[in-house]
């Protein structure tokens, strides 16, 4: 978490900064800074709140300067405030320091400091690492590289960091354990940035820092070290990414197109992979290596939050069609546990950022115990893509609303399609059944598309349902994952409360909860399951609780049953969790929408979980 974006060049700095911190905010918006380098030495400007809230402040001001930093902060340590806020300074006010992390020792390095004399501004980790780097280039160093370098090797934690001095106004020093940088490379000039999205409009020339790496930056010149101080050759490589897929492109929010997208991406994702008319499944990060996958004991998926729910969706389709057993674990479990892992144990590991720390430190575990390392990752050259021995990317395009949408159905779309082809090359899935799952995989968009033509009626649902204090969420098989995600969407865009279920087991607690005021969500679409599920609803509106439906289109049974419906084009089974969460999706957004909050920054949270 925690947006960090510098500039060093013949530009103005402050303005590519404060779009490149709109544009990261998603990361966090608890309060936004800047440094700049002016004529008159180095100017901090901070403010709890937004980005917008920090532009507001400086409107008038002169800030003439041509380099700096910039920050947008999710709190670790310290509540949001100005004083909390980044960039830091240092005693004698002649450095400032932005970070994205958590630097874990902070406290016993904050005892040494204050036995030296330091004092404290702020509650955070990142002053401490600031005056720990100041009190060496001071006592210990002949150049402040070298204290960076001294420093970091005591840091415990997670870091990007990047530091501006006033003696050397156009050098910044940045470093990176854990925590996502990259540089991006123009004429004269560098743009430096936790993801690629302030970089694009400037250049697609990009570097992504390595951890343990220290690149100083100059506006003609960029130089890479190690913590030994070896130099490091930058390997430059393009941004596959179009400004317009970073834009609102006449939408409300993010969220809104993200969802809109998703025939879209869907597609995408399916193209050049699956041919429907030739009957095949090409992946290129997975054909080199699908002996491994058949042969595998055991999968083991390794994700957070809506990740873990596709990885959940994959455990069902995984053993029905391969009869490999998976396993689904909270990478922040499974990475404090003592887990068994086995030779010929592959590890999925499913994300959308690929840089949540969790999942990271997770792999990193299992990679030492001898594990195969596999990523379903969305954004390329992410942490998550480079740690994997093998992979595949989703290719959802930037998903900027914090709530995970488009990536959640591109993983589907991957994960399915990686289990056809390994039960199709391990023989445990037949020719027509297999045939009959890509033409129904290849409906998806399609099916999609039907699906968003209900929006204007969910909208109208979301509006006499929007002052509900709890939801239920229940399905059953390959559409429980389905109500979990469900239940995480609303609770995260609404702040309603919500839980998900497998509807059977309602019966063991949570049907306590219901009456007439309790909306009932029920992800039913028609399968195995379809009259098990019809008697679950039976038994909530014995109890006078509201149903709502996810039902397939022309279900009558279920319909009569309901008292909303919310109908999905007919699909097999094992398919139909790309579209039950279509309107689940559309729900939580118009619901959150009808009651004035910022769907696409909901509080609290942060796109990308860079932090345990
Ligand atoms: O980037 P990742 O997929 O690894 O992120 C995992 C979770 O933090 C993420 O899915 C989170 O739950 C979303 N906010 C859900 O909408």
């Amino acid at each position: 978490m925690c947006g960090i974006v510098a500039y060093t060049g013949q530009r103005e700095a402050y303005p590519v900064i404060l779009k490149g911190l709109k544009r990261l905010e998603y990361r966090g918006y608890d309060s936004a800074g800047v440094a700049l380098s002016e004529g008159i030495g180095l100017s901090v400007y901070k403010k709890k709140g937004k980005v917008s809230q920090l532009e507001e402040s400086l409107i008038g001001k002169q800030l003439n300067a041509l380099s700096g930093i910039g920050h947008t902060r999710w709190a670790t340590h310290g509540e949001p405030s100005d004083r909390n806020a980044h960039p830091h300074r240092s005693s004698n006010g002649k450095l400032a320091l932005v970070h994205n992390g958590i630097i874990e020792n902070y406290a016993s390095l904050k005892r040494e400091l204050v036995n030296k004399g330091y004092s404290f501004e702020s509650d955070t980790d990142t002053e401490v690492l600031l005056k720990f780097i100041e009190d060496i280039f001071n006592h210990q160093s002949e150049s402040l590289e070298e204290a960076v370098r001294i420093a970091l090797r005591r840091v415990v934690g997670a870091y990007v960091i990047i530091l501006l001095n006033e003696d050397e106004p156009g050098t910044l020093i940045a470093a990176r354990k854990g925590s996502p940088l990259v540089i991006g490379i123009g004429k004269g000039e560098h743009f430096l940035a936790s993801d690629a999205s302030p970089i694009i409009e400037y250049t697609k020339e990009v570097v992504y820092i390595n951890d343990y790496e220290i690149a100083i930056v100059k506006p003609e010149e960029l130089i890479l070290k190690n913590l030994g101080n070896d130099k490091v050759t930058p390997f430059i490589t393009q941004l596959d990414m179009e400004l317009a897929a970073i834009e609102k492109g006449g939408y409300t929010h993010f969220m809104l197109k993200e969802i809109f997208e998703q025939p879209t991406t869907v597609f995408d994702c399916l193209r050049g992979r699956l041919d429907a008319k030739e009957g095949t499944i090409t992946m290129g990060g997975v054909d080199p290596h699908l002996d491994k996958l058949t042969n595998a004991n055991r999968i083991i998926m390794l994700a957070c939050g809506t990740s873990w729910h596709a990885g959940l969706v994959a455990e069902y389709v995984f053993e029905e069609l391969c009869r490999i057993p998976v396993e689904v674990e909270y990478a922040s479990e499974f990475r404090y546990r003592n887990p068994v892992i086995k030779e010929g144990d592959i590890i999925m590991a499913i994300s959308q950022s690929g840089e949540t720390a969790d999942t990271l430190v997770a792999m990193d575990m299992a990679k030492k115990q001898g594990a195969f390392l596999f990523g379903v990752v969305n954004v390329v050259g992410s942490s998550i893509s480079r740690m994997s021995h093998a992979g595949t990317y989703t290719h959802a395009g930037p998903e900027i609303g914090v709530a995970s949408t488009k990536a959640f159905t591109a993983q589907l779309t991957v994960l399915m399609m990686i289990a056809m082809k390994v039960a199709y090359a391990k023989g445990t899935i037949d020719q027509k059944r297999y045939l009959h799952l890509i033409r129904e995989l290849d409906s998806v968009p399609g099916k999609i598309e039907v699906i968003l033509e209900t929006n204007e009626q969910l909208k109208k649902i979301a509006e006499r349902y929007k002052d509900a204090r709890d939801f239920l969420y229940l399905g059953r098989g390959y559409n429980f994952p389905i109500a979990l995600e469900g239940a995480l969407k609303l609770k995260e865009i609404s702040y309603i409360h919500a839980e998900g279920y497998p509807a059977a087991e309602m019966k063991h607690g949570p049907i306590a909860l219901v009456e007439e005021k309790l909306p009932v969500v029920f992800v039913a679409t028609k399968d195995a399951y379809h009259d098990k599920i019809i008697s679950n609803a039976q038994e909530i509106k014995a109890r006078k609780g509201k149903v709502l439906a996810v039902i397939s289109e022309g279900d009558d049974a279920f319909a009569s049953l309901a008292d909303e419906t919310l109908p999905v084009p007919v699909a097999d089974e094992l398919i139909a969790p790309l579209l039950t969460v279509i309107p689940l999706q559309l729900l939580a957004y118009y619901i959150g929408n009808a009651k004035g909050l910022d769907v696409d920054k909901p509080r609290n949270l942060a796109k990308s979980v860079t932090v345990e």
